[in-house]
């Protein structure tokens, strides 16, 4: 039987090209499934797992617990707020606690970039990272990447932009490691001020002009700004922003051809893109969220495998 070659889900650049074909085939058929009246598999029923989420979430969460639920394994979650870090206790001794209710894998996010690693190497549990400050987002890449192979056909070849604050976002970064493994291009556009300095040093173009970056794209990924990352003035304001770096109808229907619209959730209507967008049907923004349940299947039961 086929395996991944890692036992965590820490970040894209700790996978390779073969467990992200892995990942999406067991995708397709988690993917069956789920269409079915009966939208469950017994596969799971040995495992426990916690979703531990130190920072807000809503469709993720919801998401990994379909997931997991789906797989029928059992599920804890909790959120910072209602829990004892709040009241001084470690990383490490908190997750500890969990685990010695006998939990197997941890799905966490949290506000540090490494976070998931550093548990991963501390504690004993199969380790998937939900988001770990502006750093990765990999399950969210992976679901990128197999909303466009099923829009598209495949990702090799293709091109795709990031648009917007690629200087807070997770999902780009993840995003830029699973396309380019998978032989797309990737471009990058937005206000030099959100567009991190060395980011051509990833292979990556940068395009200031947003029509340019549309008309070169198949794809776009359109991000959100991260509004609640935002230490200093980036742009001088979300009127001029949206002007500039938003994508709206008209803007679409001028391009010379059909592009894809992705985008990760949540949007917020009418500054990254027009309600009309976000509804059109070049728009696979409903795909991406279903899909996120099938890809987020496939890599807990992949990695549940791994559990000696
Ligand atoms: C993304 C995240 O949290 O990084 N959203 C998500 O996972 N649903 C992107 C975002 O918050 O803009």
């Amino acid at each position: 039987m086929k395996e991944l070659s890692v036992n965590h889900l820490l970040g894209i650049k700790y996978i390779n090209k073969n467990d992200i074909d892995l990942i999406f085939e067991t995708a397709d058929q988690f993917k069956e499934v789920i269409n079915r009246p009966i939208k469950k598999v017994p596969s799971l029923q040995h495992i426990t797992i916690a979703n531990i989420f130190f920072e807000d979430s809503t469709r993720t969460k919801l998401s990994f617990e379909l997931a997991q639920k789906r797989l029928s394994a059992d599920v804890m979650s909790f959120s910072v707020a209602q829990s004892s870090v709040k009241k001084g206790e470690t990383l490490i001794d908190t997750v500890n606690n969990i685990l010695s209710m006998k939990v197997d894998m941890v799905v966490m996010r949290h506000k540090n970039p490494g976070a998931a690693h550093f548990l991963s190497q501390n504690v004993k549990a199969s380790i998937v990272n939900a988001g770990d400050g502006a750093h990765e987002h990999p399950t969210q890449a992976l679901l990128d990447s197999y909303s466009i192979r099923e829009k598209l056909g495949e990702v090799g070849g293709k091109k795709v932009v990031i648009v917007g604050d690629v200087l807070h976002s997770r999902v780009a970064l993840s995003n830029i490691f699973a396309l380019q493994m998978q032989g797309a291009e990737v471009m990058v556009c937005g206000p030099k001020t959100l567009i991190p300095r060395y980011i051509t040093e990833l292979g990556v173009k940068y395009e200031p002009n947003l029509r340019k970056a549309l008309e070169w794209c198949d794809v776009a990924n359109m991000l959100r700004v991260q509004n609640e990352r935002l230490d200093v003035n980036y742009f001088p304001s979300t009127r001029e922003y949206s002007q500039q770096y938003g994508v709206d109808k008209a803007l679409l229907d001028s391009l010379n051809k059909e592009i894809v619209i992705m985008h990760p959730g949540p949007i917020n209507r009418g500054v990254e893109i027009t309600s009309d967008v976000a509804d059109s049907s070049q728009s696979v923004i409903l795909n991406q969220v279903e899909n996120g349940v099938a890809v987020r299947m496939a890599v807990i039961y992949l990695l549940a495998q791994k559990i000696k």
